[in-house]
């Protein structure tokens, strides 16, 4: 087998010391604490930065569902992790005026759960399920006619002499957030008014969205040093909030807070392995091996796989769908093959 070396600076032990990525865009222990996620999200509609289309929708329907003093319509938030679902439902309820109770899927697992949950509502609050694709089926059955008619079917006795009895519920709406929509069940589907999907930013929204953070975390950036963070993050805000931290972490140390500048992020984020296009030393083995041993392919995936070491469905499920979105790579019947783009970004950084 071909050795894979690794030649930006950032070692094989160093790598797989750590598996937590800085471009990983599901939520890490980091990202809480002090500044952490809960106080950068933004609040308001004006705070929240880009999804025009998915703003406008929303505002429309939050306007007049409180001229009409009526609950909102049950909403589905869906797409790729750290895009803004979670902030979304929370600018819904301070929006509508009401509180938003937060729960995700797991946690229901028992029927008290949902049930403590709807019968505890008040008059137009907002119930927020995260994952919600991975709702039980006893919790989607009691969830149909909550969304449908207000109204909660509970089960009482047992075997010959149980019967339904119907609680009504207050109006209320449900959000759904998931980054899987496919997994949910149709007659789930159907029971939301309004289905939105978010998707990934562009790099203006970006730069205004990390330089929203630097101002909550006191930092003054210099021209051009949000946008060097904006082409690394991925078209994600989760991502481009943990850069920005661990560059204020190496002006901290390394340079000065208050000169933050294009070339300090440059030094900052080399040092996290993050390239200009915000592929890791993960990323970029993955195309290595494509290229040095596989030709370009195509190749399967469990043959990469084996290569790098890891294992098929994390390559998957992981390190793929950023390489497919960048069009660096495509997915054939044959297996992986790399694109020009891919090849040339390869060669660019020469590594
Ligand atoms: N439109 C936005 N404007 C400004 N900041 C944003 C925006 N969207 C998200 N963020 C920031 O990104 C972080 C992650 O967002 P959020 O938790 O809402 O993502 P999510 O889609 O719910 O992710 P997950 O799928 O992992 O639950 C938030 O802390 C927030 O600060
Ligand atoms: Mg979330």
């Amino acid at each position: 087998m071909a050795i894979v070396s690794s030649s930006i600076g950032c070692s094989d032990s160093q790598h797989s010391r750590d598996n937590s990525r800085v471009v990983d865009a599901v939520s890490l222990p980091e990202d809480l604490g002090s500044h952490g996620e809960d106080g950068l999200r933004p609040k308001k509609w004006n705070d929240y930065i880009g999804q025009s289309a998915l703003k406008e929708v929303l505002s429309i329907a939050v306007e007049a569902s409180n001229a009409r003093e009526e609950a909102l319509d049950h909403v589905l938030l869906y797409g790729p992790p750290g895009l803004g679902k979670t902030t979304m439902a929370l600018v819904l309820a301070e929006e509508l005026g009401v509180k938003c109770r937060i729960t995700s899927a797991p946690a229901l697992e028992r029927p008290r759960d949902i049930v403590g949950l709807l019968i505890n509502l008040q008059p137009r609050e907002l119930l927020f399920i995260d994952e919600i694709h991975r709702l039980s089926r006893v919790a989607e059955e009691l969830l149909y006619p909550a969304m449908e008619d207000r109204r909660l079917d509970l089960t009482v006795g047992k075997g010959t002499i149980s019967r339904v009895r119907a609680i009504e519920l207050p109006p209320f709406t449900l959000v759904g957030a998931t980054t899987r929509a496919g997994a949910l069940s149709s007659p789930l589907r159907d029971r939301f008014g309004l289905v939105q999907r978010l998707d990934f930013y562009d790099l203006e929204s970006l730069k205004a969205i990390i330089d929203r953070t630097s101002n909550l975390l006191g930092l003054a950036l210099r021209p051009g040093a949000s946008y060097e963070i904006a082409r690394r993050c991925r078209g994600t805000p989760r991502i481009a909030n943990r850069l920005l931290k661990r560059v204020r972490d190496f002006a901290l140390v390394k340079g000065d807070l208050a000169c933050i500048d294009s070339s300090l992020v440059d030094q900052a984020l080399k040092l996290h392995c993050v390239d200009e296009k915000g592929l890791d030393a993960t990323d970029r083995k993955f195309l290595e091996v494509l290229i040095n041993v596989h030709g370009g392919g195509p190749v399967g995936l469990d043959t990469l796989a084996a290569a790098l070491g890891e294992d098929s469905a994390t390559l998957e499920s992981v390190v793929e769908p950023f390489l497919l979105q960048s069009g660096f790579l495509n997915r054939t019947q044959r297996g992986r093959v790399i694109t020009a783009a891919g090849r040339l970004h390869f060669q660019e950084k020469g590594f």
